[in-house]
């Protein structure tokens, strides 16, 4: 990797990869790594410039995350960020208060000093605040550059040092001004030009795939998903026919999802790989028949998904890699360690074991999610494809409560693609901004009266949600209008339902998905 290069050092905060996307969006590379990666390791890294990220702790509390204070004499350029900002001040011999109140929300800070941070930015300009404590004084030789009317410090700089705090928060949208910031401490404090561009990351990533694998036999376990999608083209971009796609279809894909991805990437596609389809749905069901626990059906359906594909890898026999669809998010550790596990998902992590293969590639290791979508348009995948919300590796076997049937998914797979062609119609995945959004059968049946009859039916929930990042998430008011009309065409249309709910639960307390 020839780039230049940001780090940013994680404390923990809620905002972290935010912020690491947002520098790339300056077309800067830079990467995540925990706020006590060593001096040494900093130094090898050779970064343009440093970023202390937000975190939960305050600096005063025995244990709080601190850095090496070696860091401010490297004469690289940092930048701190709110839980950052006081760790800069608190280590140089500035002061930081509990204060009695939070500052919380849209904040409208006032700039004080001529600053190459807040070049070309309004001297009132709205702000995110998310603090209890503040920098009161700040450390000798630095100078304050703005405030707010609760916030005796908003930001402050020592111009020589090239060091920078911020008490708010740049990379959220509600910043108004914060990409212009950071663009201002990528261009005018750290001296980058702009090296990371999508087209060249495609050219040196085919260069380099041809140069590693030569004449080597390359497996790709392909879900139709984005991720395994973009790794599959910039693949077959680089080798051809020596890439075999195996794609399983566990019958608990989306209504005519299996034929489109073949459509796509199978002989009459246009990429020229070779591409196996395994039509499975019949062994998953035969497995899943009368499981109902959530946890046991997804661990169910992902060693299936292991056992198919490890069958059709036998066939093929001994390959020299086996591609992973990994991106970046999966690589970054955290800077305080990993959370419970709410659900294990099914990413095809086992697969190494029941392969055999010399080495794993993992083409979008480096990239994040949107950043392959960008990939995946350069490399002249179909929208639909590339802008195509996620999906579970499970499928609808965690969308259909309780156990699971060929006449459940049925019904699913008619509701859903209701649901989601009157979403697409009326546009409203863009005017509401709606990240992702599916129907979900319940277990639920329930009474209801059809012409001159009774039904007892099952009952179907709509879900849609906007989230920038999957771990919080709210629920989309979507217009009653459109509500009405999906729910009509659900029940006149989708034989086995009579009845239509709207989920309108966040994450937290509810998860995304139901299972
Ligand atoms: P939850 O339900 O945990 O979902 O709030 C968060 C996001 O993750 C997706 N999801 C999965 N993705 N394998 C995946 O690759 C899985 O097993 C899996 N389970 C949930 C979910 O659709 C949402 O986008």
């Amino acid at each position: 990797m020839q780039n230049e290069k940001l780090l940013v050092l994680d404390f923990g905060g809620q905002y972290n990869q935010l912020i690491a996307r947002r520098i790339r969006e300056c077309s800067v590379y830079c990467e995540v790594h925990p706020y006590n990666m060593s001096i040494e390791e900093i130094i090898k890294y050779n970064p343009k410039g440093i970023i202390f990220t937000g975190g939960p702790n305050s600096v005063f509390e025995k244990g709080s995350p601190l850095v090496d204070k070696k860091v401010f004499d490297l004469n690289i350029p940092i930048l701190g960020i709110c839980y950052g900002c006081q760790v800069i001040a608190y280590l140089n011999d500035g002061k930081v208060k509990h204060a009695i109140t939070s500052e919380y929300g849209k904040i409208n800070v006032s700039i004080k000093k001529d600053s190459k941070l807040f070049k070309d930015v309004s001297v009132n300009t709205i702000v995110w605040m998310s603090h209890t404590d503040y920098v009161s004084s700040v450390p000798k030789n630095y100078k304050i550059t703005a405030l707010t009317e609760n916030c005796p410090v908003a930001s402050y700089e020592n111009e020589k040092k090239k060091i920078y705090a911020v008490q708010f928060h740049p990379e959220v949208m509600h910043t108004v001004e914060g990409m212009k910031m950071l663009s201002n401490f990528v261009y005018n404090v750290c001296g980058c030009n702009g090296d990371w561009k999508i087209n060249n990351f495609v050219k040196t990533t085919i260069d380099s795939l041809k140069e590693k694998i030569g004449n080597g036999k390359v497996l790709c376990a392909l879900s139709g998903g984005v991720d395994s999608s973009v790794a599959a083209v910039l693949l077959s971009k680089a080798i051809g026919k020596q890439l075999t796609c195996v794609f399983v279809d566990h019958g608990l894909l989306r209504k005519n999802e299996g034929d489109e991805v073949e459509a796509i990437f199978g002989e009459k596609g246009r990429y020229k790989l070779n591409f196996v389809r395994i039509n499975a749905a019949e062994r998953f069901y035969e497995k899943l028949a009368g499981v109902t626990e959530p946890e046991e059906k997804r661990k169910i359906i992902g060693s299936e998904f292991i056992k198919v594909f490890e069958e059709e890898a036998k066939k093929i026999g001994a390959v020299d890699f086996l591609v992973q669809g990994t991106i970046y998010p999966d690589v970054i550790e955290s800077g305080l360690g990993k959370s419970a596990t709410i659900k294990s998902h099914h990413n095809v992590g086992g697969l190494p074991s029941v392969v055999n293969f010399k080495e794993i590639i993992e083409p979008l290791r480096l990239l994040f999610k949107d950043e392959v979508r960008k990939v995946g348009s350069e490399l002249g995948l179909p929208e639909t494809l590339v802008y195509r919300q996620p999906f579970p590796g499970p499928g609808l076997g965690v969308r259909i409560v309780g156990d699971i049937t060929l006449e459940k998914v049925k019904i699913l797979q008619e509701a859903d693609f209701i649901f989601r062609e009157e979403i697409r119609k009326a546009e409203l995945d863009k005017k509401c901004n709606i990240s992702q959004y599916f129907a979900v059968l319940t277990n639920m049946r329930s009474v209801g009266v059809m012409g001159d009859f009774r039904t007892y039916d099952y009952a179907i929930a709509l879900r849609a949600v906007e989230t920038s990042d999957f771990m919080t998430a709210d629920w989309v008011r979507i217009p009653y209008e459109t509500l009405d009309i999906i729910s009509r065409r659900i029940v006149n249309e989708v034989n086995g339902v009579n009845r239509v709910l709207y989920d309108c639960t966040s994450k937290p307390p509810a998860t995304i998905e139901f299972e």
